[in-house]
């Protein structure tokens, strides 16, 4: 089957079970389509429509299945590694990516739209968990989606920034309690990356695309990010090459924290 990224062997992942929430789109997108093309079967979980992805995969010869799922919900988070089991027999990695933004500052932003954002981004989180580390019963990886927003402030993005430090405390929290059940738990932690989530901020603080790009690309390396490249870090922390690995917030951001 194709590589995505060109720079792994086609094996990382070759016989482990993966779940990827928000698949259908951006990062989790590419992330499933790199897990099968690394050997895994992907469970594509997303509260849109996920199976053009899942198309792509078995095109290339690869394992996936989709679920239409919001992972907010307790019965939907329970579902999604059910049918992970159920379809293929265990859950090896899990991938909590599915998340949204509003960029709304404390004045801006109303009190439900906060616990949207919380719910999306952090309970979620906290339920994948729940159900996913029992059925990890041979060991296991799990990734958060961080950001570099929950390293540092942002403008205009309060909710956001809260619910990403959230997930990156939440990762160490996590990699302390289930070390000894042979599970690591580290964050990713993307800087502006070119997926539908960045083109939405731009229309959330209605700004043209092109100039908002290029605020996006003033970082040392001179660019945004590209799905592919987030992917590839979530591959290295999800197999064994990331085995000593586990509490790590790793950031993949062109140089933009430093
Ligand atoms: P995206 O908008 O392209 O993809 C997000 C996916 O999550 C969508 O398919 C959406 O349907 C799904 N989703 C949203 N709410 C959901 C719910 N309740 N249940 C299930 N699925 C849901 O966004 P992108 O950029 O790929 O973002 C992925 C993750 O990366 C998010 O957690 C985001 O916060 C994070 N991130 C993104 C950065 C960027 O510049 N794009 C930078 C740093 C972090």
């Amino acid at each position: 089957m194709n590589n995505p990224t060109g720079t792994t062997s086609g094996t990382t992942l070759r016989n482990k079970v993966a779940v990827v929430t928000g698949g259908a789109s951006g990062i989790g997108r590419a992330t499933a389509r790199l897990f099968a093309a690394e050997g895994a079967a992907v469970v594509v979980a997303d509260l849109a429509d996920a199976g053009e992805v899942v198309r792509e995969i078995e095109a290339a010869g690869g394992r996936a299945v989709a679920v239409r799922a919001d992972v907010s919900s307790e019965t939907d988070c329970e579902r999604i590694v059910t049918i992970a089991v159920e379809t293929y027999g265990a859950l090896h990695v899990l991938f909590n990516n599915a998340g949204i933004i509003l960029r709304r500052t404390a004045l801006e932003i109303s009190a439900d739209e906060w616990d949207r954002v919380m719910a999306v981004n952090v309970r979620s989180v906290y339920l994948m968990c729940r159900f996913a580390v029992p059925a990890m019963t041979e060991g296991g990886s799990i990734i958060n989606t961080g950001s570099g927003w929950g390293l540092k402030g942002g403008a205009n993005a309060l909710s956001y920034c809260a619910s990403k430090a959230a997930v990156v405390n939440m990762t160490r929290a996590l990699a302390i309690d289930h070390a000894a059940a042979g599970i690591r738990v580290n964050s990713v932690n993307p800087g502006d990356t070119v997926t539908p989530m960045l083109r939405d901020e731009a229309r959330q603080l209605q700004e043209e695309w092109a100039a908002f790009e290029k605020d996006a690309a003033d970082r040392p390396m001179g660019r945004a990010g590209s799905p592919e490249e987030i992917a590839a870090a979530v591959l290295f922390l999800a197999g064994d090459a990331s085995s000593y690995m586990t509490g790590s917030a790793l950031v993949v951001d062109g140089g933009g924290l430093a």
